[in-house]
């Protein structure tokens, strides 16, 4: 049995540009991994088979919808073999939350069926092979933080100093990704700015996130805090304005909702004040769970091989 642990991801920077004609928008994405993580567990099996236990298991799906399925029958096509696998998900990711917890199943698949079929698939085909399942699934092989250009995928890890303390408190129910893009057009077209890729500048790392995050800067990482899917989300979501209000009254040095949402991300100056912080979040009854944690982290990896 191989086990495989992966992290959620928070954008630190989500800054999106125009429509594309593929239906994509370009980004300059800024990802953060973060150690609330699912494990991903496979066991020789016939065919592909998928179980999945957690809070949320209800809202998992068990199809070939989901990319943990999807990444085990790329890479046994990959390399043109059957996919044997048995693999279950322990979930402790929101589901449909805006931190790419299906991306993240998806890329330890990937991980966990290489090492059960002694493959040794080289990193670089690994992420090609991920960029095919979703473009959140290269980074979360990879973790860290890195800048995501293109659509998210094309990758480019970043310095950074020490570890950062996050709260992220958890919606009652899911957002889509599609539509909260979708709603970011639409309010970008209701203000007469255009949504296309002539109309919208091209969206670009903004230096002084990049200095807080090489300098282990918290405060400065929480002034340079932007997602440009946010008042689409909120759009979407109106009660998520109070779960951001309700962070920052409570001493978060920055908040803002996690990549598509509808999960709200906030910074803290240290882990003792992230666990301040998620109490005080559960108390005033904004979310239905807020769970402290640190980033970054590494990618997908074996964490148990016997
Ligand atoms: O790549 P993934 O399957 O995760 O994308 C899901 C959806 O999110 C896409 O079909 C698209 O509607 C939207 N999306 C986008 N631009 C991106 C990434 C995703 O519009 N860069």
């Amino acid at each position: 049995m191989i086990t495989v642990r992966v992290p959620a991801k928070v954008n630190v920077q989500l800054g999106v540009g125009g429509l594309r004609a593929d239906g994509f928008h370009d980004l300059a994405n800024v990802f953060f991994a973060v150690a609330l993580g699912d494990e991903v567990t496979a066991r020789p099996g016939t065919g592909v088979t998928l179980t999945c236990t957690g809070p949320d298991a209800d809202q998992v799906p068990l199809d070939d919808t989901n990319l943990a399925a999807r990444a085990a029958r790329l890479l046994a096509a990959h390399h043109g073999i059957e996919p044997h696998v048995a693999l279950h998900i322990a979930k402790a990711i929101p589901v449909a939350g805006g931190m790419a917890g299906g991306s993240a199943d998806g890329a330890a698949a990937l991980v966990a069926c290489d090492a059960l079929w002694q493959l040794g698939t080289p990193l670089p085909e690994l992420l090609d092979l991920a960029a095919d399942l979703g473009s959140d699934v290269p980074f979360a092989l990879l973790g860290g933080v890195a800048l995501g250009r293109g659509r998210g995928e094309l990758l480019e890890p970043l310095p950074v100093t020490g570890a950062f303390h996050w709260v992220f408190a958890v919606a009652d129910g899911g957002l889509s990704t599609p539509a909260v893009f979708r709603e970011c057009d639409r309010l970008r077209e209701a203000a007469g700015t255009g949504s296309s890729e002539a109309e919208v500048p091209t969206p670009d790392a903004d230096p002084a996130l990049l200095a807080a995050l090489a300098g282990g800067d918290p405060v400065a990482l929480a002034a340079a805090l932007a997602n440009d899917l946010q008042a689409a989300a909120l759009s979407l979501r109106p009660q998520l304005a109070d779960c951001l209000a309700a962070g920052l009254a409570a001493g978060a040095l920055g908040a803002l909702v996690s990549g598509s949402g509808p999960t709200c991300a906030f910074l803290a100056k240290d882990a003792a004040g992230a666990e301040q912080l998620a109490a005080a979040l559960t108390a005033s009854g904004t979310c239905r769970a807020a769970h402290p944690t640190y980033g970054p982290v590494p990618g997908a990896r074996v964490v148990d091989g016997a």
